[in-house]
């Protein structure tokens, strides 16, 4: 078994995962949203506050399992710092106490196995990757063989939800209060320009739509918002379909999945079924409880790291907060 901890932004969370079957055997997340709230976003220093004190409480609910453990994995990058140190201070603890191999877990990588929570892989895969940190294109042939073909010059998708969130005084995250709001207002009613339209180039930028939104909706009363809230989605949504679009010209996907935070989305979801239709692909969507950040994929991609033996030594497990993929 697997011991694995995430504490790369605002959610602290803990799993076991079985290496042979990889079955999740634990797993508990105690999330900061309520905390982080009303001030419109995560606060670095009050989540690492959090997750010293989280953390501890969840690993204490698992010492049944600690004499079956063969490794410890750990989200060591990318995420805020402070709270990256958290985990891995904690994973090298358990590490040094148990005597047991580190696993130091890409969280980004951690995303795109959330596809395969208690499955088998499945590749070549080509995946959107849509969360509150990141908003990119992969080409995934492997565990090893994940290239990067498109990201985010700027914000990213669900940041861009959350600042809107909070322009309209919706609190954090800003993802599931702007898709609930949008459900009520009209798509059409505002004509947001599609980011990026004019340029062949392969990438995402939210800022300028996000500054569009913000003139919008200082001229409205808050019974308005709902429309703008729906012409938003509906602009972001359009400017992920159309880059893929153009990109499945020169790249059919074979299989294509996303993944993140951002991808619980159901209108993301059916705009993206849609582009799909006449490539009759395999579009794979992970269950709702792992799209956003959990210890569940991080403890997947720390089984397929630990038959590859990829263990990392203690005074060389480092936090790098800024590294992609
Ligand atoms: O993957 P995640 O939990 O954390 C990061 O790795 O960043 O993603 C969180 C992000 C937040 O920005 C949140 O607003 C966004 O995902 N999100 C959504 C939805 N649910 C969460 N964005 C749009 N629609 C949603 N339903
Ligand atoms: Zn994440």
């Amino acid at each position: 078994m697997i011991l694995s901890i995430e504490s790369s932004c605002d959610d602290s969370a803990i799993s076991i995962t079985q290496i042979a079957t990889k079955k999740l055997l634990f797993h508990k997340k105690i999330s900061q949203e309520v905390d982080h709230s009303i001030y419109g976003g995560v606060v670095p220093e009050l989540a690492a506050r959090l997750h010293a004190e989280a953390l501890p409480k969840i690993l204490a609910q698992c010492e049944p399992y600690f004499q079956d453990l063969k490794a410890v994995a750990v989200t060591a990058s990318p995420g805020l710092a402070v709270t990256l140190i958290e985990g891995v201070t904690l994973a090298k603890a358990v590490s040094v106490a148990l005597d047991i191999p580190l696993i130091g877990v890409n969280h980004l990588i951690g995303h795109i196995y959330s596809l395969f929570i208690e499955k088998e892989t499945l590749f070549p895969l080509t995946v959107l990757l849509v969360s509150g940190g990141h908003t990119q294109v992969m080409e995934v042939k492997s565990l090893t063989d994940i290239t990067t073909v498109a990201k985010s010059m700027d914000d990213s998708f669900g940041e861009s939800f959350d600042k809107v969130a909070k322009m309209m005084g919706l609190g954090y995250p800003g993802g599931p209060a702007i898709e609930k709001l949008a459900k009520k207002g009209e798509r059409k009613k505002y004509d947001f320009t599609v980011p990026l339209l004019r340029t062949p180039k392969f990438a995402f930028s939210y800022s300028g739509l996000k500054n569009a939104v913000r003139l919008a909706v200082e001229k409205v009363e808050p019974d308005d918002y709902k429309d703008i809230a729906a012409s938003f989605e509906h602009i972001a949504t359009k400017h992920l379909t159309h880059k893929l679009k153009k990109y499945f010209q020169t790249h059919p996907p074979k299989n294509f999945a996303i993944v993140g935070g951002a991808s619980a989305n159901l209108y993301l979801r059916a705009q993206i079924q849609e582009l799909l239709q006449p490539y009759k692909v395999n579009l794979l969507l992970s269950d709702l409880e792992y799209c956003s950040d959990n210890a569940a994929m991080i403890g997947r991609v720390a089984v397929e790291m630990y038959e590859k033996q990829m263990f990392t030594a203690l005074e060389d497990l480092d936090i790098t907060p800024k590294s992609n993929i």
